[in-house]
């Protein structure tokens, strides 16, 4: 095996990528997983010039999962005027103004429902009952798709996102990626018709007819890849990230007792730096379209890179004792959204969310503690995020 060559499994990666990453980051910058497929590049400046030079690295990369079993072309595996169109469609609905317009009436029903539906008595999971239901609804309403349930949603981003994730072709991930996939086809014709009879002010409506001429739109084909990413990244991340922020409170009371003090700039911060510290998204992949050297290594053409982003955000370079969760931390920058010209369409709905999401949860509740009897545990890699957050709520 070569020295540019790392040697860990899909499970132990999924299991404990911030130890792998910190080795890497030493020893092995720029290294060629098997068990991915994929160069994997560790260190802040590599990942940001693997981002932002789509002419040595393209975002079109057939050998990517979200290609495989999304289809093509998906916005995030689009390069040049392909990937205009597809961003133009969705973009607009979710910059900060639009957002602020319409974030507090998406929010805050889910979130009293919620709450509502909570039995205190005993330990609450917060995931499960609170951040992915409001993730789920928040994206899927402000999509256009209204009539579909909390429950089928968080099956649509569990079973897609193990399409996305499946960099080794586990049949089996395959098999429920592709039955998701059926379903939310089914789901969605009634949506399809209603816009192709009628445009509305929908996202989808808007990577439908944007741009074409009178009288014409894109097909389903063509948007339904770009529509699944959209759905999984904008229905998973937000509640992923506000457990993870949620976390880094919940451990650290005298953080949580600042944050409690000023619910508007503090708690952005700990935003910021729950997605820093535990990213919900790991990866931007691209493809090399030469030979390229990164940080010393030689990377052929045509191969998979992971730039990976949940590794640049613990950079030791860039962010002092980088393991720790510390809102007071200086904003020297952020790379969980990503970088380039892909970077995330819907951040600042997200960021939104996740802040609304918790202010709503800290204004009900005086006292919000672990229930250290039923640890969480994070799990993943490309989507990382705790499985269970059970919690005291008083
Ligand atoms: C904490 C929450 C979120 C995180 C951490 C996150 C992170 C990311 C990252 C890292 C990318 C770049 C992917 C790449 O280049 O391969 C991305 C792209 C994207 N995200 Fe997000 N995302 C979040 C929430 C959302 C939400 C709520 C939406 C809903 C609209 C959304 C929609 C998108 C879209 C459409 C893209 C593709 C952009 C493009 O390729 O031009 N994301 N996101």
């Amino acid at each position: 095996m070569s020295d540019t060559t790392t040697d860990f499994s899909v499970e132990d990666i999924e299991r404990d990528p911030y130890s792998i990453y910190a080795r890497l980051r030493k020893d092995n910058p720029v290294a060629y997983s098997p068990a991915l497929n994929s160069w994997l590049v560790t260190r802040w400046d590599d990942v940001r010039f693997v981002t932002t030079n789509p002419e040595l690295f393209k975002a079109e990369d057939d050998n990517a999962p979200v290609v495989k079993y999304f289809g093509k072309p998906a916005i995030i595996h689009a390069d040049g005027d392909v990937h205009r169109e597809l961003r133009q469609g969705v973009a607009p609905h979710y910059m900060p103004k639009k957002v602020a317009s319409y974030i507090d009436d998406l929010v805050r029903p889910v979130a009293r429902d919620c709450i509502a539906a909570m039995d205190t008595s005993k330990p609450v999971d917060l995931v499960d009952a609170y951040f992915e239901p409001i993730s789920v609804l928040t994206l899927a309403r402000s999509f256009g798709v209204t009539d579909v349930d909390v429950a089928t949603l968080r099956d649509w981003f569990h079973g897609l996102a193990l399409g996305a994730i499946n960099f080794s072709d586990d049949p089996e991930r395959a098999r429920i990626c592709e039955e998701t996939k059926a379903k939310i086809d089914a789901a969605m014709a009634p949506v399809f018709e209603r816009i192709e009879k009628e445009p509305d002010s929908s996202p989808l409506s808007h990577m439908m007819y944007h741009g074409m001429p009178e009288g014409e739109r894109r097909s389903r084909a063509f948007i339904m890849p770009s529509v699944l990413v959209t759905l999984l990244g904008g229905m998973q991340e937000p509640g992923h990230g506000a457990c993870n922020t949620m976390i880094g409170l919940m451990e650290n009371p005298d953080q949580m007792a600042k944050v409690r003090g000023d619910l508007g700039e503090t708690l952005r911060r700990a935003v910021a730096e729950g997605v820093r510290w535990v990213a919900p998204i790991g990866t931007q992949i691209r493809a090399t379209t030469q030979d390229i050297e990164i940080g010393g290594v030689t990377v052929p053409a045509g191969q998979t890179v992971s730039a990976v982003l949940a590794s640049a955000n613990r950079d030791e370079g860039v962010f002092a004792n980088p393991d720790r969760f510390d809102i007071e931390r200086p904003e020297t920058g952020l790379a969980s959204f990503g970088f380039g010209a892909h970077f995330c369409a819907g951040k600042w709905l997200a960021l939104a969310q996740m802040e609304l999401a918790i202010r709503i949860l800290l204004e009900t509740f005086d006292e919000i503690t672990l229930d250290r009897s039923q640890p969480y545990e994070f799990f993943g890699w490309e989507f990382r995020a705790p499985t269970t957050l059970y919690a005291h709520l008083s």
